[in-house]
């Protein structure tokens, strides 16, 4: 019998501190997230300095924890993964830095993963027959990717955003019409008892990228739709707006997927990112690919929005490709995908 491989993840590209052990690439045996989710609130985002300093505070007992509630002691490790970029290089810091110290006092090797491969590989958590090829919708608060997955370890970027990301927006959005950070969540709720139709906001075409997405453009025109109310003096419905902005969303990324996933010749689409988590975005896919004879996974919303675990697994299957990272491994904010 080959002996089993546990892997550690450690993420802390943003605002989430968290450590996972995964074992295999598959089978997660731990999964701690602490969130600061509640300090940001206060600030209406994300403040990269005080999530550099949470970071920092809580970290080594998040990675203490994911250890004892798998059971397991740093011996047993065969090698700790970290996110390394794209995100806040102060937070990314954070882990990179614990990862290394750990790695050298252990004598295992060090894995540092792409942020966006990890989270297209949570996808292979609770889907044990999810392998390459597949196309991804990446949607998170800082991404919005449509990326061709050819193997563990291929990416192909068949578009992304020109400007703002699809969480972003969500996140913009709410702050407008009132809603507390994160957006996402709180407009997915709203949304439910408002009009998607109520209000033609734009679906951005990108001249000349066909897979290219836009949010800026959409997100103005909820805003200049608020704004136009408020000089009218008319209160405007908030489910309402909700609603129709997040459909005016969700067209888009449904149907650059799904024609993505046809013209490809491929059968299958996988889903990732914070967003990946909206109800009504789920829903929508699930009924398009249904329509096309496309297979659709969709991670749980806890393997979608930022964790450790997508990160143990990616850096399983770069550990088995041979990939390690040097002690003098940094953060690198803008890390592109496939590069
Ligand atoms: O993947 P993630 O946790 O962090 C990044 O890598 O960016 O994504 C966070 C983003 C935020 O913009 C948040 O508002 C959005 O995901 N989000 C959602 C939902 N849950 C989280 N957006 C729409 N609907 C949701 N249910
Ligand atoms: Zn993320």
């Amino acid at each position: 019998m080959p002996k089993d491989i546990l892997t550690l993840g450690i993420e802390s590209s943003c605002d989430e501190t968290a450590a996972a052990v995964v074992k295999n690439g598959r089978e997660v045996l731990s999964n701690i997230i602490s969130s600061q989710i509640d300090i940001h609130k206060l600030y209406g985002g994300v403040v990269p300095e005080i999530a550099s300093r949470k970071h920092i505070e809580r970290i080594n007992y998040v990675i203490e924890e994911a250890l004892a509630s798998a059971g397991v002691t740093l011996n047993d490790i065969c090698a700790v993964c970290v996110t390394y970029g794209p995100g806040l290089v102060g937070a990314l810091l954070a882990g990179v830095s614990t990862a290394k110290a750990m790695a050298y006092a252990a004598g295992i090797p060090l894995v540092g993963v792409h942020h966006i491969e990890g989270h297209i590989a949570a996808n292979y958590i609770e889907h044990g027959t999810l392998e390459p090829p597949f196309l991804c919708l990446v949607v998170s608060g800082g991404h919005t990717h449509l990326v061709q997955v050819n193997g563990y370890n291929d990416f192909v970027v068949a578009g992304c955003t020109h400007d703002d990301a699809a969480g972003e927006a969500f996140d913009k959005v709410a702050r407008a019409l009132g809603l507390s950070y994160p957006g996402g969540p709180a407009i997915d709720r709203l949304a439910r008892s408002g009009n998607p139709h109520a209000i033609e906001f734009p679906r951005a075409k990108v001249d000349g990228d066909k897979y290219g997405f836009s949010f800026s453009g959409l997100k103005s025109a909820v805003l200049n739709y608020l704004n136009g109310c408020e000089m009218k003096n008319i209160e405007a419905d908030s489910a309402d707006v909700a609603a129709s902005f997040q459909q005016a969303v969700i067209d888009v990324l449904v149907n650059k997927a799904t024609d993505a996933a046809i013209k490809s010749g491929g059968d299958c689409i996988a889903i990732a990112g914070g967003v990946a988590a909206n109800s009504a975005l789920r829903a929508a896919l699930e009924d398009e690919c249904n329509k096309n004879g496309i297979r659709l996974y969709c991670p749980s919303p806890v393997y979608c929005t930022d964790n450790a675990a997508m990160i143990a697994v990616q850096g399983y299957y770069n550990f088995i490709a041979g990939k390690r990272s040097g002690l003098d491994l940094n953060a690198v904010p803008n890390l592109k995908l496939g590069a």
